[in-house]
């Protein structure tokens, strides 16, 4: 993305087991930090503005069939979550020191609230349903630098992220869908 040419921060919109925040921040340069948000619990509940998939994919969850990766305990039934991802931080050499590399733990709407002369260079939003991508895009654009990017890790997969991304770029000039696959970016003009 020519990202030195982009001043800004990079940002996270659904952290899990931290697996995309990891990489993204270890991909820091400069004088940029990285800031991650997750409940680190259970996930809200997607509402009628999503599809029949997202629904039935929170039902899974929220029943606690889900299954982890190789057979564990899947994440949301751990307890701890944020001490063990905050964990793996510093296990990949990116450790959480609340100044460079920052945490935000709740729901999106309580804990996001970024500075008018914050700059975001890259957004991350991986947060599945309608409402959150609709929140995370609108409060992330007041402070996107021109050509920084929002990248829609769900816009193929779950039809609340493609109906939020879609209504949000509707008629809108100061920003273009840049790609669909494998993720919609939207990048500032
Ligand atoms: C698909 S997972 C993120 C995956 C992660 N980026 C990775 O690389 O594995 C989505 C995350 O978004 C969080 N999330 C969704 N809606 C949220 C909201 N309104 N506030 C806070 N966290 C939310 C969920 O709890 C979940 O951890």
């Amino acid at each position: 993305m020519g990202r030195e040419k982009v001043p800004g921060d990079f940002i996270e919109y659904g952290i899990a087991l931290g697996g995309s925040a990891i990489y993204i921040a270890s991909e820091l340069d400069g004088n940029r930090h990285f800031h991650g948000y997750d409940v680190f619990g259970m996930i809200p509940s997607p509402t009628e503005q999503d599809d029949e998939k997202s629904k039935a994919r929170y039902e899974t969850i929220r029943s606690g069939r889900s299954t982890g990766i190789g057979g564990d305990t899947y994440y949301r039934y751990q307890g701890n979550l944020f001490d063990k991802v905050s964990a793996s931080f510093t296990g990949f050499g990116v450790p959480v020191d609340g100044e460079r590399i920052v945490l935000h733990k709740g729901l999106f709407e309580d804990t996001v609230d970024l500075d008018p002369k914050t700059r975001i260079a890259l957004a991350h939003l991986d947060c599945d349903w309608h409402d959150p991508v609709k929140f995370c895009l609108e409060r992330t654009f007041e402070v996107l630098s021109p050509g920084g990017v929002m990248i829609l890790d769900d816009y193929n997969d779950y039809g609340g992220c493609r109906t939020a991304t879609d209504e949000f770029l509707a008629g809108r000039a100061d920003c273009r869908l840049t790609r669909i696959l494998p993720h919609a970016v939207i990048r500032r003009l």
